[in-house]
């Protein structure tokens, strides 16, 4: 199909492109961006690997040496564009409300017009990719696809590995089917004969835009991550959780993992943590010594979508299709499975170029016991351990990342493609604190588990947001990815959870977990990475009705005994130190309970405060 544009510009659809709408609305978005070129990605390995030589040529992307890293590349990003922008972020909702306190939000007329002179004219001198991608197996009832469009073929490359892209898409759209629209720029046109300066091009200025209503995606000015590969954040999170409050499913910022026991039985678990607090570790788990015939294995590691069914259980995919994560402190103790999926087809982003051409990040030296002599650091400047030393300098970026396909994870789970999904038998939800909150505690029913989810929280380190130990409140791990109002988003999950009990299923059992108590000293108590297997097994003796736990005015915690300690010297006193329940500093955390719960009072469903008045009942009690 064929449809021209004012700019002069063949839009040229290759013939399996058969939707009206879809043509009509890139003919209509190349009229305003402008574009030199249209490109439409088709998804095959060949094109994937003449768009990375045409970034190494362009100076984006370095090759990396073939005999240490394989099929992989390495970009820096200019040193303004290098992580998700909060901040620049909007929920476009027609009414304010809906978008909800947590949410940046402006009316959606005047956004339109004020992203209008931003785009007109923004691809200028640039080719624009069609993007199309499936978040999820194609086909699958709990999948949804988008096209994005995009002037940055680090994006059309990155969303290879992200997603599942190419023309089976087209497919599942049909002649008249559904797609998320996403339209992405760099903002950085090129007047006939310009060349670019930088090997990064970005704007300063910067929208990450959301209509929720009519479901589009607008984001102006960065490159990076979340920013630009529209289908993870933009779309698998902020864009359907709006769907899923509309449709009765959730989107969630969470891992799903396998676990089978020594006796073949096998179970899901899908878990929520902040940012930055191991996700893709968790999901990647190595069961430790003391666990033989334990298998864990990986369905996603960042974002699941889960719908109920007809039987009452919750099925759940990763919407995913590879791993886009943080590379420092990633290593053979933190996360073997992980390293060993970065060993060939990975592309880098910000982390140090090595003299004799591979990569390396902080946290690398654990593995090897010690520092490289040299590197370039992630700005293209000399690295020396004296230097680090001298300046403080980090040769990779702490945000640096990869971009790797889930299938080159050695734990990838079998399911991890299944159209069906898994059915999943526990949620945890995890804080990152340093006092107050236990190891591990299960909730007494749904209400409970909803409860701690909604008011788990992290806490700030200096370099992200002001004052350092700052407990933010991160609901669901979902503060930067809510598309919605958040005590709405409570409120679904009460609904849910109602439902569900009504058609007389079991439901999933939560759980909230905490990895990073200190001691007085400020040192970490518990160890972490793989001997967080022995939490998850005590997990699942509960499902099975093994393990009594002891009644706590928090929920439900292990027993010293009920934890399998083989392999690991943990005492009961450091047991203790991971999981008391102090009741003065309770009753303080029920109080900053109380103060986020009056942030979000406007809409908070009164079963959350119910609960709080138990809990508090309950401290006074114990
Ligand atoms: C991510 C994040 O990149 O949560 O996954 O920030
Ligand atoms: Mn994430």
């Amino acid at each position: 199909m064929n449809a021209s544009v004012n700019t002069g510009v063949a839009i040229q659809a290759p013939d399996y492109v058969k939707n009206p709408k879809l043509i009509a609305w890139v003919a209509d978005m190349a009229a305003l961006c402008k574009p030199d070129r249209i490109y439409w990605c088709d998804g095959s390995q060949e094109e994937y690997d003449r768009l990375c030589q045409q970034l190494v040529d362009a100076g984006t992307f370095k090759k990396l040496n073939p005999a240490k890293r394989p099929g992989s590349y390495l970009a820096w990003s200019d040193p303004s564009d290098v992580a998700r922008v909060e901040d620049r972020t909007y929920i476009c909702s027609a009414n304010k409300d809906d978008a909800g306190p947590t949410n940046n939000w402006m009316e959606p007329a005047q956004m339109r017009s004020t992203l209008q002179p931003l785009f007109d004219g923004c691809m200028k001198g640039r080719t624009m990719y069609v993007v199309p991608f499936s978040m999820g197996p194609l086909g699958s009832p709990i999948a949804h696809v988008g096209i994005e469009l995009s002037d940055s073929a680090y994006v059309a490359v990155n969303m290879k590995i992200m997603t599942r892209m190419g023309k089976a898409v087209y497919d599942v759209i049909g002649t008249d089917g559904e797609f998320v629209p996403c339209v992405h720029t760099i903002g950085a046109p090129l007047q006939p004969g310009e060349k670019d300066t930088t090997s990064w091009p970005c704007n300063k200025t910067k929208y990450i835009v959301h209509y929720p209503e009519t479901r589009e995606i607008w984001s102006y000015g960065s490159g990076y991550g979340g920013n630009a590969l529209l289908g993870k954040k933009c779309f698998a999170l902020r864009i359907a959780s709006t769907m899923g409050k509309d449709q009765g499913w959730l989107a969630e910022h969470m891992l799903i993992l396998g676990v089978q026991n020594p006796e073949g039985r096998k179970y899901h678990v899908a878990a929520a943590f902040p940012s930055a607090c191991g996700k893709t570790n968790f999901s990647m788990l190595v069961p430790p010594t003391g666990f033989d015939g334990w298998k864990v294995t990986t369905i996603g590691d960042d974002i699941a979508w889960i719908k109920p069914q007809a039987d009452g259980s919750l099925r759940a995919i990763n919407p995913e299709a590879g791993y886009f994560g943080v590379a420092p402190g990633t290593n053979y103790h933190t996360n073997p499975n992980c390293m060993a999926s970065l060993d060939k087809d990975v592309i880098f982003t910000n982390v140090a170029l090595t003299d004799d051409g591979d990569v390396w990040w902080e946290g690398m030296e654990k593995d090897t016991g010690k520092l490289p002599d040299h590197l370039i650091d992630w700005q293209g400047k000399d690295w020396t351990p004296q230097i680090a030393k001298e300046t403080g300098a980090k040769a990779a970026h702490p945000n640096a990342r990869f971009t790797v396909a889930a299938t080159n994870n050695p734990a990838l789970d079998e399911a991890w493609d299944d159209p069906k999904g898994v059915k999943i038998d526990a949620f945890i939800f995890g804080g990152r604190r340093s006092t107050t909150v236990p190891l591990v505690t299960e909730a007494r029913n749904w209400n409970e588990g909803v409860y701690m989810a909604a008011t788990m929280g992290s806490e700030t380190t200096a370099a992200a947001f002001g004052a350092q130990g700052v407990v933010r409140r991160d609901p669901f791990a979902m503060l930067p990815f809510m598309g919605y109002n958040m005590s709405d988003y409570f409120g679904h999950w009460l609904n849910l959870g109602k439902k569900l009990q009504a058609s007389g299923a079991t439901l999933p059992k939560i759980y909230t977990t905490n990895w990073f108590r200190k001691d007085e000293a400020g040192k970490f108590v518990w160890p972490g990475y793989g001997e967080n297997m022995r939490v998850l097994k005590w997990m699942l003796d509960r499902l099975e009705g093994k393990a009594q736990g002891e009644q706590t005015a928090f929920g439900v915690a292990p027993q010293y005994a009920e934890i399998n300690w083989t392999g690991l010297q943990f005492s009961a006193d450091q047991f203790k130190t991971v999981t008391n329940i102090d009741t003065k500093i309770w009753t303080e955390e029920l109080a900053s309970h109380q103060e986020h719960f009056d942030k979000l009072a406007q809409r908070l469903p009164q079963e959350l405060l119910d609960i709080k008045a138990d809990l508090e009942k309950r401290l006074v009690e114990a």
